[in-house]
C-alpha cells in the first residue's frame, strides 16, 4: 500500500479494508499521534465538500501534519486556463500527498498517473468515493461487530451515487444480501448487478420503502443529487421519491443502524435524528479515523 494511490475501492483487497479498518479503531482509541509532523499534504477541492475535506483536515491537524490547497478552483490558475495535469505536476512539488475531489469521473486515477506523490480519491463524479467507503466500512463493523452475511438496503440516487457503488463493491467480499430502493430514473446500474450476479450474491429491487426494512442490518440512505442532472425537470420529478420517516422504524431489528454519507435534504427526517438506530453523525466522525489510517498507510508511517 505504500505510495500507492487510493483510486478505486478496487484498488484495495478485502486484507486492506480490514488493515485500515483496525488502524482506524486504534486510532479512535488514541488519536493525538503526531505522525505526520514533517508532512505537507495538498488538498485541492474542485468540488464543493463539508465531511470529506474538513474531515481530511481534521485528521492532517491532529496528527501534526500541514495542509495546503483549495477548496475553490475558481481561486487557483485553473480559472485561468491551466489543465489538471499542469496543476498536478506543480502541486507534487509542494506536497508529499495529494487529496483530490473533482466532478470528472476519471480525473483522480489521470491525476495519479501523472503524479509522482500518491493521489486519494476524495470522490470523483458518480465513479468513486474510496474515504467514504473505508469509514462505512469501518461503521458498519463497529456496529454490527461483524462485516459478514449482513442485510444491506441502499436507498436512493443508485445510479449516480459514487458512494453506494463503491460500497456494494467492497462489501460484495463479506457475502451480504442488498435490496436497491430507488426511483426507476435512479436503479442500480447493470454493471453493478452483473458483477453481484457473478459473485453468487443476492439482491432484491424496488422503488419503495416496504417491510424489507424490517430485515435489515444496515439501511444506506443517499439523497438525490441535483448536481449530477443535466436536466432540471428529469431532477423534479425524482427529487422527493422517498423519506425515511421514525415512524417506519418502530418494527426494525435491534442492532438496525442508519447510515447516510452526507448530507442529507430531506430523504430522512429530522425526526429519525434521535433514534438510536440513527448512526450518520457517528459516521461521520467515523471518517477522521478512517483518513487517518489511509493516510498514514500510504505514507508508509503504519
Ligand atoms: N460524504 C461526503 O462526501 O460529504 P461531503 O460532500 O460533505 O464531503
Amino acid at each position: 500500500m505504500k505510495n500507492k494511490s487510493l483510486i478505486s475501492i478496487n484498488d484495495y483487497s478485502k486484507e486492506d479494508y480490514l488493515e485500515i479498518i483496525e488502524l482506524a479503531d486504534e486510532f479512535e482509541k488514541n488519536p493525538n499521534q503526531r505522525l505526520l509532523e514533517d508532512k505537507v499534504i495538498a488538498s485541492l477541492f474542485f468540488e464543493p465538500s463539508t465531511r470529506t475535506r474538513l474531515s481530511f483536515e481534521s485528521a492532517i491537524s491532529r496528527l501534526g501534519g500541514k495542509i495546503i490547497g483549495f477548496t475553490d478552483a475558481g481561486t487557483s490558475s485553473v480559472k485561468k486556463g491551466e489543465s489538471l495535469k499542469d496543476t498536478i505536476l506543480t502541486v507534487e512539488k509542494y506536497s508529499d500527498l495529494i487529496i483530490m475531489r473533482h466532478p470528472v469521473e476519471g480525473s483522480s486515477r489521470y491525476a495519479s498517473e501523472v503524479s509522482k506523490v500518491p493521489v486519494i480519491n476524495a470522490g470523483d463524479g458518480a465513479n468513486q468515493h474510496p474515504t467514504q467507503c473505508l469509514l462505512d466500512l469501518y461503521s458498519i463493523k463497529k456496529t454490527q461487530e461483524t462485516l459478514e452475511n449482513l442485510n444491506i438496503i441502499l436507498v436512493g440516487d443508485l445510479k449516480y451515487g459514487r458512494t453506494v457503488h463503491s460500497l456494494l463493491q467492497a462489501m460484495s467480499n463479506f457475502n451480504p444480501t442488498f435490496t436497491f430502493i430507488s426511483p426507476k430514473l435512479l436503479q442500480m446500474p447493470k454493471e453493478y448487478k452483473l458483477m453481484l450476479e457473478s459473485k453468487g450474491l443476492k439482491y432484491e429491487e424496488y422503488t419503495e420503502f416496504n417491510d424489507c426494512i424490517n430485515k435489515a442490518d444496515i439501511i444506506y440512505v443517499t439523497r438525490v443529487q441535483r448536481e449530477r442532472f443535466s436536466d432540471p425537470m428529469e431532477y423534479e420529478k425524482v427529487k422527493n421519491s422517498y423519506i425515511l420517516k421514525n415512524s417506519m422504524l418502530s418494527d426494525t431489528k435491534e442492532n438496525l443502524r442508519i447510515l447516510h454519507p452526507l448530507p442529507r435534504v430531506n430523504e430522512i427526517s429530522e425526526d429519525v435524528d434521535s433514534n438510536e438506530k440513527a448512526y450518520y453523525f457517528t459516521q461521520a466522525l467515523n471518517g477522521v479515523y478512517a483518513r487517518m489510517a489511509i493516510m498514514t498507510k500510504i505514507l508508509g508511517l503504519k
